[in-house]
């Protein structure tokens, strides 16, 4: 693939180390160990690995919310350190702002960032359409359902253009078929405008159908076990054949279960 070397690299996380220090009581915790990972433009990454193998410790360091104890962790060739708007980070659990309305939550950023009033709006209607919230951009988040706030702090992360965008677990707290629908949301935006995706799930199905690469990491302390390639995300709208009854995603779900069950 000689591609893959002509892409711009825009994180770079090596030998990578965490540990919690055990202060205000807590127990030592040796969370991350020599993570190693290179992330390229357009990428869309799915991570998986056992429930508290440090996944969330790994994204909230890439986020620049959390400072690793060793190694380092490198964004556009400089070290990442804090919050950055560069950097966009959506949770399982969508933190919107509940006195704002949904408008004014997905224009925070580009207010912060004094944008002109014009193309706020502007912005704020394009990527309300984007997630289908036209019709909602006046009422206050209490109002919408889980998935329709999920959609809200996406596109407050979308609006602001991040060169990454990172997302713990984003439909885990959703009904299947909410959680589906999500999906093909996510996946038609990357498709259309290729941001760079790291995106953490507990589940298989998710990662393989919605990513170009999925990586795996073993148990605590969390280190990548498995890196591969994958193309079924492509295959769900270029084809009717339903990809995840096909021979190779079977062997590669199969192959990740038996990695991410071993040593529980
Ligand atoms: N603030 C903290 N202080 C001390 N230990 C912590 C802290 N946060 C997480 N840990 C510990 O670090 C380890 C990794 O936690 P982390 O939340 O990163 O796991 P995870 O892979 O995201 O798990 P899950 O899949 O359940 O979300 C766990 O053993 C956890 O108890
Ligand atoms: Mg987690």
């Amino acid at each position: 693939m000689p591609l893959e070397n002509e892409k711009k690299l825009i994180m770079k996380v090596e030998h990578l180390s965490l540990q919690y220090d055990g202060s205000n009581g807590a127990a030592e915790v040796e969370a991350l160990s020599d993570v190693n990972l290179d992330i390229y433009e357009g990428d869309f990454i799915c991570a998986l690995g056992p429930s508290g193998c440090g996944k969330t410790s790994l994204l909230n360091v890439m986020a620049g919310l959390l400072k690793a104890t060793g190694g380092s962790v490198t964004m556009n060739g400089s070290p990442v350190r804090g919050l950055n708007p560069d950097r966009a980070v959506v949770f399982q659990n969508p933190t919107l702002y509940p006195w704002l309305s949904v408008a004014e939550n997905v224009a925070f950023g580009p207010r912060v960032q004094s944008a002109p009033a014009g193309e706020i709006k502007e912005k704020v209607q394009r990527y309300l359409q984007l997630v289908g919230l036209e019709d909602f951009a006046d009422v206050k988040p209490y109002e919408l359902s889980g998935g329709m706030r999920q959609r809200a702090a996406l596109a407050r992360a979308l609006i602001n253009e991040p060169g990454m965008i990172l997302l713990d677990e984003p439909f885990g707290a959703l009904d299947a078929f909410t959680r589906e629908s999500m999906q093909a949301l996510l996946r038609r935006i990357w498709k259309e405008s290729r941001p760079t995706i790291f995106l953490i799930t507990h589940d298989v199905d998710e990662a393989l159908t919605l990513g170009d690469r999925v990586v795996t990491m073993s148990v605590r302390p969390g280190r990548i076990i498995m890196e591969e390639d994958i193309d079924f995300t492509f295959r769900i709208s270029d084809s009717d054949e339903d990809v995840r009854y096909s021979q190779d995603y079977i062997s590669v779900r199969k192959k990740i279960l038996s990695l991410v069950g071993h040593g529980r």
